[in-house]
């Protein structure tokens, strides 16, 4: 087998229960045991499909889990060890025996997601974002992250996401099963715009969300370091200590643009770019 076969076998997509996998990080058998996982009341899932922002939820509940002290996040590698994903092979059994309260990342959709969720047990954080950056974010991560095929170009990307021919699936569905479900658990449902526009009402609701009671001045210091520049300073936050293995940081960089800066609708009510 020639290098150009190797690399064609780490990046291929395993078709699970009508969502995409990726063989090697993700086992598919491993992944079905998490619908049957006990879940506590004080279990936090932050939903989203790939590039909505994840990173940034892990941040900010790192920080509030810490009553805004920034420098515990100095102590650890990278934010999602504190806070990883569930679906990557080996991590079910690490969330069993957590301490409370156990926080966990997912881009799974709803029907691979704990039964117990939508018996109205634990806490969902859905965080959607439009798919058109959703779109240019991700064409740009598949060229550094090696465990996704680099696009032969834009063009050819953009048909594979309409499709859903991507891990995570297609955007369309992840967002309407999600949502279509929000009523049956608890969840929050936030975009990433609404805290583009105002990230200080979206940590006071995510903070209320929690039940956490900080002070005026600990959401602020959330919120300080939560922002988008101050993110890319902290290695921690922006997946910069990932090994370059996994994330080729020299093909791009985690935090990308955060594009669009702001957006506000015209006279017409159409989305325009500041
Ligand atoms: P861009 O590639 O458009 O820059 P995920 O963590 O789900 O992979 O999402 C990554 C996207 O969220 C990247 O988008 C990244 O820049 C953006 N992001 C992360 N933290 C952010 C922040 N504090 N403010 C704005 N965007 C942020």
């Amino acid at each position: 087998m020639d290098v150009k076969d190797t690399r064609t076998l780490n990046h291929e997509l395993v078709l699970h229960k009508g969502f995409k996998l990726i063989r090697g990080t993700h086992d598919p058998d491993d992944v079905d045991q998490i619908f049957n996982l006990e879940i506590r009341d004080s279990d936090v899932f932050v939903v989203t499909y790939p590039k909505s922002g994840t990173i940034w939820l892990q941040q900010i509940l790192v920080l509030l889990e810490a009553n805004g002290d920034v420098t515990a996040i100095t102590k650890i590698n990278n934010n999602s060890d504190l806070i990883p994903w569930i679906e990557i092979s080996g991590s079910r059994q690490a969330f069993i025996t957590a301490s409370s309260p156990r926080m966990r990342v997912t881009h799974l959709p709803y029907q691979l997601m704990p039964l117990a969720l939508s018996q109205g047990k634990g806490k969902v954080i859905y965080v959607a974002r439009n798919p058109k950056d959703v779109l240019v974010s991700y064409f740009y991560f598949h060229k550094m992250a090696s465990m996704l095929e680099t696009p032969k170009d834009f063009n050819d990307f953009f048909e594979k996401f309409v499709r859903g021919d991507v891990f995570g699936s297609s955007w369309f569905d992840h967002i309407k099963t999600w949502y279509s479900h929000k009523n049956e658990m608890n969840m929050l449902f936030i975009t990433y715009e609404e805290m583009i526009q105002d990230l200080r009402s979206a940590v006071e609701r995510i903070s209320l969300f929690l039940g956490k009671e900080l002070s005026d001045e600990q959401l602020a210091n959330v919120v300080k370091y939560s922002t988008f520049d101050n993110m890319r300073e902290i290695p921690q936050a922006s997946y910069k200590q990932v090994p370059v293995n996994l994330l080729n940081h020299h093909q791009g960089r985690f935090m990308r643009k955060a594009f669009p800066k702001i957006r506000i609708t015209d006279k017409f009510g159409l989305w325009r770019q500041q």
